[in-house]
């Protein structure tokens, strides 16, 4: 009976246990990790304890006592959960006194705080652009840009990592194309990119590529997830680092990583926030980020700020020096926290990640779909919390894992 009425369809479970099987067999199956317990980088994974070189606290401000109590004393305050919206039930101080800061620090009229990056992306993209208009991302953009360039039902391109040239000739490719498109309704374009690149830890050539779409009439969504906290005198990004804030449209950041606490923003103009408000699915349709995690990002923003950030920003950059210095294959000067060890064979990073493992040092293989097929790598993440110890114990352990069984590909 149960078989008629499936239409020959498989049951659930089956299905994804087949899906889940490929995987296996392709070496990309992912399983959670439990962790028993966290001492600032050291955690403690089945018993055991071992150095966690792979998070994206880049100041370790994320077991700072002072976001602990921020968030605490919200939570006494305001209650565990918003509640709602906050375009239903009002819009509470700890995410007033949020977007405040947030502007403040990226120095834009206005900010907007979202309950993670990932949502900041997936509301404001398709609140920007729609059918008819053109999404032009780096071709390493993080998924969340990607899914949310998708949704938009705009017409969407990558161009080559990091390649002004390559981009400004897609923006021609798309002036000369689309007359029609231009008549009617001026073709909105947004161009995508990384400050710094998660997965690879490069920076954007970020005044070329504000030159190219400049000369285009093209939006500019600079993601700096990877480069708050560790770029510019302000830790607010690279394009404070380089002096073209006011030259980016869209500001977009965690508040997850070197801010220490969880959430996304967007920072731009005032009409841009009053628009997003309105139109940003993700904003207008979901509840408001808990109001301990808004406190304690605008606590890890004060810090990021403060002399004492200037001191963590330095500690952070020694230690991802001394790492690069140490590393086991020529490593370029960093850009960011970011140090992949690209090892291209899925198995083999799989491999090196145990080895690292057996050794003491938590970080895990990472593999396609976050980064295309037979580009596995072993991605690094250096803090500020890291003792020197810490990093010269990993760049032995990182040696010996070299010297061992396999060769890492060039
Ligand atoms: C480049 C980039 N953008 C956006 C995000 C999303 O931020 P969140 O973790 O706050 O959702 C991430 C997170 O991994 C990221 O690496």
């Amino acid at each position: 009976m149960a078989s008629d009425a499936s239409h020959g369809r498989p049951p659930l479970d089956l299905a994804l246990r087949e899906a889940l099987d490929e995987r296996e067999r392709a070496g990309l199956r992912r399983q959670l990790r439990p962790v028993q317990a966290r001492d600032g980088t050291v955690v403690t994974l089945g018993g055991r304890k071992v150095v966690n070189v792979a998070s994206n606290d880049y100041l370790g401000l994320s077991t700072h006592p002072a976001l602990a109590e921020a968030a605490a004393r919200a939570a006494r305050d305001w209650g565990a959960g918003s509640g709602a919206s906050r375009l239903i039930c009002g819009s509470h101080a700890p995410h007033q006194d949020l977007e405040e800061s947030i502007a403040s620090w990226q120095q834009t009229p206005a900010a907007l705080a979202f309950a993670s990056g990932f949502a900041a992306a997936s509301g404001t993209i398709p609140a920007l652009v729609g059918p008819g208009d053109l999404v032009l991302l780096d071709r390493l953009s993080h998924a969340c840009c990607i899914d949310a360039a998708k949704a938009s039902g705009a017409t969407w391109r990558p161009f080559h990592h990091n390649d002004p040239d390559h981009l400004q000739r897609l923006l021609q490719q798309a002036d000369s194309s689309h007359p029609a498109a231009r008549a009617t309704r001026r073709r909105r374009v947004l161009v995508v990119t990384e400050a710094v690149f998660s997965m690879d830890g490069d920076a954007a050539a970020l005044e070329d590529i504000i030159e190219v779409k400049d000369r285009h009439g093209a939006w500019l969504l600079l993601d700096e997830a990877h480069a708050t906290g560790l770029h510019g005198p302000r830790g607010a990004g690279l394009a404070e680092a380089r002096g073209l804030g006011p030259r980016v449209e869209v500001h977009l950041g965690t508040l997850g990583k070197a801010v220490g606490a969880s959430g996304g923003f967007i920072a731009g103009s005032r009409t841009l926030v009053d628009w997003l408000v309105n139109a940003a699915r993700s904003f207008v349709f979901s509840t408001a980020p808990a109001p301990a995690a808004a406190a304690a990002a605008t606590e890890g923003i004060r810090i990021i700020q403060s002399n004492e950030g200037e001191a963590l920003r330095q500690q952070a950059w020694r230690n991802i020096r001394d790492l690069a210095s140490r590393f086991p294959i020529p490593c370029p000067d960093p850009q960011g926290a970011i140090l992949p060890w690209i090892l291209g064979d899925e198995d083999r990073a799989m491999q090196a990640a145990q080895l690292l493992l057996d050794a003491g040092f938590l970080a895990p293989a990472i593999r396609y779909p976050t980064v295309p097929r037979r580009a596995a790598r072993i991605r690094l993440t250096m803090s500020a919390a890291h003792s020197p110890g810490q990093v010269h114990q990993l760049a032995d352990a990182l040696a010996c894992v070299a010297s061992g069984p396999f060769t890492p590909t060039p």
